[in-house]
């Protein structure tokens, strides 16, 4: 029924995405700025890394010419009756949007939509943008009358880096529409898209606000068992022991302590609530106690050992979590300045990142294979990669402590080999 969709923007959700709504058979346009993504993709390769399942749609959808990727956005959208926007913003050092990104893919839009185009933003968003921001500015560039030339939709994307093509199948997707014409549109879209579940919400706002939400609540809830698990260090206590516990009583959902909350939503989003007008309250207490783990990380291995000055430090993971190349609001980023303060020689191993680009940070890359292992004297373990299962700590001979800071190497061997093991509430 529908035409063609252009996806804007081909990250690591907009790719899977894209790759999702061809095979079910729609013509798809991905429009992306970067010239190397594209090529890419016109060659049925994918830049994401670690999306089970990814792979394999894009050779099939490329060679059966369902997908296209191009640079050129408005000619794109010109032949579209859908567009799909997920281009990020950017968030600055003090906590402010910069939305530069998604507004120059905005402008380019409005160049190509026409009498018809439905118009999802899918990014996560402050509340009202859909329709204060980008609605006007589409309707001012195309001089086009919002809600009965061209339609307006939100439905926020929810899933999961490494598991996307699966989640697509398996979330319900949030759709809330300008009018009712745009959420009957939206939604049929939806269904023949990604023949998914739908709640329909009244507003473009009550969709906007319900992802932040989602966002918000875990970030409150991480910082709740970080601060129960501090807690639980003071008093002896194994807390993933107690979250197993507590957890088995239905309206108990502890979520697991850590070093840090990092990557480009669960930290960021907060900011859309608290910088709008949100009333000072957990939401802002949530993000200071999550961002101050990676301190209390460091106060636990100087107990142990005293100074740091001049000690040999590998952290394990720049990425902000596991199995994901991105470093934005990485907990690493963290670690590394406070390390700097305390004057320790920093060591940094992540098999995602090249050489070049960890010192790009100012820190020393490492390789596990390296004879320098032998002189480490405290490794941190800050993401969980696949290939750290596998980590033999004989090769760390000098090593004093480990601090898991997620709470998932193996204490009894890493005891064993006569270091000590810190976790975060373990
Ligand atoms: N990454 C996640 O885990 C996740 C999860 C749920 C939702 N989201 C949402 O998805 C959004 C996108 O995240 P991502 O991880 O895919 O980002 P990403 O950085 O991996 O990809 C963004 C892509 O947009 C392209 N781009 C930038 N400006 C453009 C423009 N003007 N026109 C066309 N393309 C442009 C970039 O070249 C890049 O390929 C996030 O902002 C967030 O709202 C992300």
């Amino acid at each position: 029924m529908f035409k063609a969709v252009t996806v804007v923007g081909l990250g690591k959700i907009g790719l899977p995405l894209a790759a999702v709504f061809a095979s079910n058979g729609l013509q798809v346009y991905g429009a992306d700025i970067n010239n190397r993504v594209v090529n890419s993709v016109n060659r049925g390769e994918s830049h994401v890394r670690n999306e089970p399942g990814l792979e394999e749609l894009l050779k099939k959808t490329q060679k059966n010419g369902k997908l296209v990727a191009t640079t050129n956005t408005a000619e794109a959208v010109s032949k579209s009756d859908v567009v799909i926007v997920i281009v990020p913003l950017l968030i600055k050092d003090n906590n402010e949007i910069n939305y530069s990104f998604i507004d120059s893919a905005v402008v380019d839009i409005g160049k190509g939509i026409k009498k018809g185009t439905l118009v999802i933003f899918e990014t996560t968003l402050p509340t009202g943008d859909t329709r204060n921001r980008f609605g006007k500015k589409l309707e001012e560039i195309s001089g086009l009358s919002l809600g009965t030339d061209f339609f307006l939709a939100y439905s926020p994307e929810r899933v999961y880096s490494n598991r996307i093509i699966e989640d697509l199948k398996n979330y319900p997707k949030v759709v809330g529409g300008l009018n009712e014409q745009s959420l009957k549109i939206a939604s049929s879209f939806y269904q023949e898209a990604l023949k998914c579940n739908l709640i329909k919400v009244s507003s473009l706002e009550t969709a906007e606000f319900a992802k932040v939400a989602e966002c918000v609540y875990r970030d409150v809830n991480i910082a709740l068992a970080n601060e129960l698990a501090e807690f639980a260090d003071k008093k002896n206590i194994n807390m993933l022991e107690v979250i197993k516990a507590s957890n088995s009583q239905p309206f108990s959902n502890l979520h697991f302590p850590g070093i840090g909350v990092g990557g480009h939503c669960i930290p960021v989003y907060p900011y859309f609530f608290i910088n709008n007008g949100l009333k000072n309250g957990i939401i802002t207490l949530s993000r200071e106690i999550n961002d101050n783990m990676s301190d209390y990380a460091i106060g636990k291995i100087e107990s142990a050992i005293g100074s740091l000055k001049s000690k040999n430090v590998l952290i394990l993971g720049l990425s902000f979590r596991e199995n994901v190349k991105e470093t934005t609001k990485s907990t690493t980023l963290l670690l590394i300045n406070q390390l700097k303060i305390k004057q320790a020689n920093i060591f940094l191993n992540d098999p995602l990142f090249t050489h070049t680009e960890i010192k790009s940070y100012n820190v020393s890359p490492l390789s596990l294979d390296d004879e320098i292992i032998s002189k480490i004297d405290v490794v941190i373990l800050q993401a969980f990669h696949n290939q750290y299962q596998s980590l033999d700590f004989n090769k760390f001979t000098s090593c004093k402590i480990v601090l898991d800071g997620r709470n998932s190497l193996n204490k009894k061997i890493i005891n064993q080999l006569g270091i000590r093991y810190e976790g975060i509430g373990n």
